[in-house]
């Protein structure tokens, strides 16, 4: 009886989706416990490439159950798409995946709410994804929200009240959008998900707990984008941490085994909002090119900079992570020397505390400095090639993070990933 979770330490975009397409064969079931299709996760393998946005990232193993759980929000016009593309693919998608009956719907009204929010807030905005993830949290959490168990539920009444109420907020913003012809494409996703097995997850979930099967809960987001603990209000509107799955999948703490940290071996931010190192010369820009440090789901191009170990360590700290995994070292392969932020300095005080505010006039970044280790690395199949810089780097960011890193990504290919021995 085991139920692991798998979460980004960073600001997303950390590699969750390849990770857990790896540990997969280790599961019997693969659950999605907050986000929505906010979420871009990148999987590769025999040449192919997709990108999930609401779907759980083990659906391409050996038939394991994937679940979407209470605490994610979904579009039926994106979960549509989304899932006849993987039917039209091969995938068995009605057999093998479950969702909550208490999953959030997102209407198209809450995605034009997302957009009048952010041309509201001007100069300020978030820099959402424009998925209407906000306005499908805000109404859950006001006690408006609609939930996918509703569609055989009085379900007309339902909606057209959210519906009106929404259209009312958007008239008295100056928005007056031509909904007609969103309306009837949401009606028939509607019509669509209703040949999913819709189901009480939770229960689901806890009785194959009984029967002694073991769970992967795959994280959306990051640590850092967390609406209680991420840089506030640059945040997305769920909890991406831990605890967000007990909660989002009605498992209790008591049950979760490992918790798997996943982060950069540099580190990346889409949207606005604060990010300490952030680099804006010739060395950001060659993280992201080599990096492709652009969107999955909006195409934005990534702010890039390097690794935060305060950021890291208040992430750990908060997910009790037990095993730490660090992706795309090979984007660092030919750099001559590479930089980690150990500590901040804020008004001339030196503090490894992640500051209730993170105001960059005042915070500057204390960084240590190391030899690259100038070595492809993307064909190596086992950590024995390791070069020592590398080992290095390794042992040093263990012993500051005091985490033992189990797996090291190589490259974008399922193949391309070291499984350290502990
Ligand atoms: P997620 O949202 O956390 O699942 O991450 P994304 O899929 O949004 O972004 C990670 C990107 O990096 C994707 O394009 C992946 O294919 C790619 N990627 C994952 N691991 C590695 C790696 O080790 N090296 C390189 N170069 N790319 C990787
Ligand atoms: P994955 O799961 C990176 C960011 C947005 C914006 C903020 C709020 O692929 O790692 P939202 O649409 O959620 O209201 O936007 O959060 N954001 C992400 N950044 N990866 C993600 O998901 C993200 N999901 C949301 O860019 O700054
Ligand atoms: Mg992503």
């Amino acid at each position: 009886m085991k139920v692991d979770v798998l979460l980004g330490l960073q600001w997303g975009d950390e590699g969750k989706g390849k990770v857990v397409d790896v540990l997969t064969p280790r599961y019997d079931v693969v659950a999605r416990f907050q986000g929505g299709p906010n979420a871009g996760h990148t999987l590769e393998f025999e040449g192919k490439k997709y990108v999930l946005r609401s779907i759980p990232s083990g659906i391409f193993q050996h038939g394991q159950v994937n679940i979407i759980g209470n605490g994610v929000v979904l579009d039926p016009v994106l979960f549509q798409e989304e899932a006849e593309a993987l039917e039209k693919s091969g995938i068995a998608l009605k057999q093998i995946l479950k969702i909550s009956k208490k999953v959030h719907l997102i209407m198209p009204t809450h995605r034009l709410l997302d957009a009048a929010n952010e041309k509201a807030k001007g100069g300020a905005k978030i820099g959402t994804t424009g998925k209407g993830i906000g306005p499908t949290y805000t109404d859950k959490v006001s006690r408006n929200g609609l939930r996918l168990g509703d569609v055989f539920h009085n379900f007309e009444n339902k909606y057209t009240a959210a519906r009106d109420k929404h259209l009312a907020t958007l008239k008295a913003m100056g928005e007056t959008p031509d909904y007609a012809e969103l309306e009837k494409r949401w009606l028939t996703a509607i019509e669509y998900i209703k040949g999913y097995d819709i189901v009480d997850s939770e229960y689901l979930i806890n009785s194959m707990l009984a029967e002694g099967k073991s769970v992967l809960c795959e994280g959306a987001q990051g640590t850092l984008l967390d609406v209680d603990f991420g840089s506030y209000p640059f945040v997305t509107s769920s909890n991406t941490i831990c605890a967000g799955a007990c909660s989002g999948l009605g498992v209790a703490p008591n049950k979760i085994g490992e918790v798997f940290g996943i982060f950069k071996a540099y580190c990346t931010r889409v949207g606005s909002g604060p990010f300490p190192t952030e680099l804006f010369d010739e060395t950001g820009k060659r993280i992201r090119d080599l990096g492709h440090e652009y969107g999955a789901v909006t195409g934005r191009e990534r702010r890039c900079g390097w690794i935060d170990l305060v950021a890291l360590r208040y992430s750990i700290m908060i997910n009790g992570v037990t095993q730490l995994i660090m992706m795309k070292s090979d984007v660092l392969d030919g750099f001559d020397e590479i930089k980690a932020c150990v500590a901040y300095k804020i008004n001339g005080q030196e503090t490894k505390q992640f500051p209730f505010s993170v105001e960059e006039d005042n915070l500057e970044p204390v960084y240590v400095s190391f030899p690259g280790w100038k070595t492809d690395m993307t064909e190596f199949k086992n950590e024995s090639e390791f070069p020592q810089e590398f080992n290095n780097y390794i042992k040093f960011l263990e012993n500051e993070l005091g985490t033992p890193i189990t797996i090291v990504s190589i490259g974008p290919d399922r193949e391309q990933t070291i499984i350290r021995n502990k």
